[in-house]
């Protein structure tokens, strides 16, 4: 059968989720649009996508979409969609949502017509009047925008982001999912040695090593979907076999995370061990501030403190420009996330090229230095030594950008 998917994203990796399934997936039909990606295919391609979707949120199944200004035109429209074809009688159907810019904005209401409506209808079909949904879930999604109604099943379950090997975090862990796209804007592929010298609990250590080895995100955990009657078994377990198949288990990687912390340092480890990545990855105990990075090659990819969740905002840009000295003078590629607008400022150096990037609600920059040192601008405070003085547009005015 043919089906209409809807991968939500964080905002910023549509094209990167784009990228996936067409250069990995090898789909066609792919539409990028803001928050979401759009793609058709069969049971394959939605066993496909949970099990090797690096940086999208969730594999959503559309059943259908209809204009819905009132109340009775969401419950026709529900109503008369194919709800048969993929709920069974005993399975669990919750309804959650959103509506934005329409007419009909109370979720609460909205939740219980769509739901009265799917009952109506499976009640009609099933010949019964009462579900006691004790099987599978099937977690049903509706987004009303500019009085569209559009309803969708989500075969993920819990979001892709959770791989199933970060049961235990440190305070300010960063989305799986947006570590992962990290990594595929730095082009590393397991080539060349990679660092990330603020690991807390490894994620992106460990989703470059799963890039490396060519390890499928969603190997460890299981999907709402694998339980669904209409797609069959057999699919799933040839799709985790050839996934496991695929694996590059003999070659040799150069992957450290560090971390100041010894906490985060064993948590790291622990969780590189429960992703099947633990030979590939070391962790080690180090001070960012006090590395010396000048004869080391490769890629380094951290997000340090912000300021936000860990440390004050002072203490973090002291660090900031610790590190930024021996960042500047390191030939190695650097791919930094930062929520802090004056970045660059402390960390000492004009970003080659910047991205927006959401953390969870926080919005960042991903900061890019590509180019050899020599080629690095220098961001020098003008007529000032202290933390948090000048800003970049009086730099910019007396030119003050060096080479
Ligand atoms: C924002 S967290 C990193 C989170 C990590 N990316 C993850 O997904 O779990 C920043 C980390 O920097 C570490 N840190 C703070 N000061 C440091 C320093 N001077 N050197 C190295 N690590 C430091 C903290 O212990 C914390 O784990």
């Amino acid at each position: 059968m043919k089906y209409e998917f809807c991968c939500p994203t964080l905002f910023g990796l549509e094209g990167i989720v784009g990228d996936e399934l067409r250069h990995n997936g090898g789909l066609e039909d792919v539409r990028v649009e803001n928050g979401r990606v759009l793609f058709s295919g069969d049971e394959q391609t939605l066993v496909w996508a949970n099990l090797w979707l690096r940086c999208a949120e969730r594999v959503l199944i559309k059943v259908g979409e209809f204009p819905a200004r009132t109340f009775e035109e969401l419950f026709e429209g529900v109503y008369e969609l194919p709800w048969l074809d993929y709920i069974e009688a005993d399975c669990a159907f919750p309804v959650k949502g959103y509506a934005l810019s329409s007419r009909l904005h109370s979720i609460p209401d909205c939740q219980s017509i769509v739901k009265k409506a799917i009952v109506k209808s499976l009640s009609e079909s099933y010949g019964v009047t009462w579900f006691e949904e004790t099987g599978p879930r099937c977690q049903v999604q509706f987004a009303i925008m500019n009085d569209i109604a559009t309803l969708y099943l989500d075969t993920s379950g819990a979001g892709l982001h959770k791989r199933g090997y970060r049961a235990n975090a440190n305070e300010a862990p960063l989305r799986e999912t947006l570590a992962a796209a990290m990594v595929h804007v730095s082009r590393y592929r397991g080539r060349g040695a990679f660092l990330d010298p603020f690991c807390g609990s490894g994620t992106i250590s460990i989703e470059a090593a799963m890039i490396a080895m060519n390890r499928a995100p969603g190997l460890m955990r299981s999907f709402d979907a694998e339980k669904w009657n209409f797609i069959d078994p057999e699919i799933w377990r040839q799709e985790r076999e050839r996934a496991l198949d695929v694996i590059y288990r003999d070659r040799i990687y150069d992957i450290t995370g560090s971390d100041i912390d010894p906490a985060c340092v064993e948590l790291s480890a622990a969780n590189a061990k429960k992703a099947g990545v633990d030979h590939t990855v070391q962790f080690l105990q180090q001070d960012a501030g006090k590395l010396d990075l000048r004869r080391r090659e490769g890629t380094l990819i951290c997000n340090p403190p912000y300021g936000e969740r860990l440390m004050d905002v002072a203490s973090a840009r002291k660090l900031l420009r610790s590190f930024g000295m021996t960042a500047f003078r390191s030939p190695m590629k650097q791919y930094i996330i930062s929520s802090d607008e004056k970045f660059e400022e402390f960390f000492g150096v004009k970003a080659d090229k910047k991205r927006k990037l959401y953390n969870g609600m926080i919005r960042c920059n991903l900061f890019m230095y590509y180019q050899p040192p020599e080629k690095r601008r220098r961001w020098r405070t003008v007529g000032s030594h202290g933390i948090g003085r000048g800003t970049p547009d009086s730099r910019k005015r007396t030119g003050d950008y060096r080479k």
